[in-house]
């Protein structure tokens, strides 16, 4: 068995070497004078299982990520698997206007021309699964962000909006605290109001738990909103760290510790997934 690393995902992808006790391929990456993308893939993965781990976040990193799947494939292995750790385009997954493509089933059935199987982390939107033919495995990240926290003293776990609310509600019942979640009305295209729940946050260690944080508007409207009623400590957590237009340094002003897993490798990702994907391949994969 074999890890290809696409560039975005180095540390993922020897994690998940370490665990399966395989080899992470060298890769080659140069530019060829126009400025195209050159790869080389150097190890031998003919007739091996392979696992390709990248995200699709960047315009360039998809076109790494299709060029090595093609790499790789030309090697005849035994099998591909797609670990996406972040599926980028995730949130365009219908048509909101005419006109518009639909760019997780775009990546999604590129994808399927190459692996056996698709395997990423807290999608955006369970709708994608439907758009793959090959098995296509959505992985919750719960019991490492978990175990992050137990020790913490937390005393409320909250979302930033309804849809995040069954997240909190499982990290609450494993945490043993009370989960909430933050009712985000759009009021027009550019004004947003969100209403904290009736609750005492004098004082008190507190969770908000997101899928993904981009421009970061989402998580300091939230913690602002705790601030100003009394909270002690604001923990804000999230799978994906996007941090759009580094969003990091203005949320590091609100709140006393920010934390991502390493869907997408930053300075803030205390929390892998890697343990998780390794589980999901267990029965998929000869080790
Ligand atoms: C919304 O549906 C998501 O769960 C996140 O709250 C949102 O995408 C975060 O985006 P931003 O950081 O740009 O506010």
């Amino acid at each position: 068995m074999y890890i290809v690393p696409s560039s975005t995902a180095y540390n993922v992808s020897r994690k998940l070497a370490s665990i399966f006790s395989c080899n992470v391929s060298g890769v080659v990456r140069k530019r060829f004078p126009d400025n195209e993308m050159y790869l080389k893939i150097i190890d031998d993965v003919k007739g091996e299982d392979v696992l390709l781990v990248g995200n699709t976040r960047g315009d360039q990193d998809i076109i790494e990520y299709l060029l090595l799947l093609d790499a790789i494939k030309e090697e005849e292995p035994k099998s591909i698997t797609a670990v996406v750790p972040f599926f980028g385009y995730a949130r365009q997954h219908m048509r909101y206007n005419n006109g518009e493509p639909v760019s997780s089933k775009v990546f999604t059935q590129a994808i399927n021309q190459y692996a056996d199987r698709i395997i990423t982390v807290e999608l955006h939107d369970e709708q994608t699964l439907n758009y793959s033919k090959v098995p296509f495995i959505d992985i919750k990240i719960i019991n490492p962000i978990y175990k992050y926290f137990m020790d913490k003293n937390i005393d409320f776990v909250i979302s930033p909006d309804d849809g995040g609310y069954e997240r909190v509600k499982l990290m609450g019942s494993k945490l043993g605290i009370p989960a909430y979640y933050i009712d985000k009305k759009r009021i027009d295209s550019t004004t947003v109001k969100m209403t904290l729940p009736e609750e005492d946050y004098k004082d008190k260690n507190i969770l908000i738990l997101d899928d993904i944080i981009s421009t970061g508007g989402t998580i300091i409207k939230a913690a602002g909103m705790l601030k100003d009623k009394g909270a002690r400590n604001i923990y804000a957590c999230a799978i994906h760290g996007v941090f759009a237009n580094n969003s990091n340094e203005k949320i590091e002003r609100y709140v006393n510790e920010l934390t991502v897993t390493d869907t997408i490798e930053t300075k803030y990702s205390n929390i892998t997934i890697s343990g998780e994907i390794a589980e999901s391949l267990k029965d998929k994969i000869s080790i």
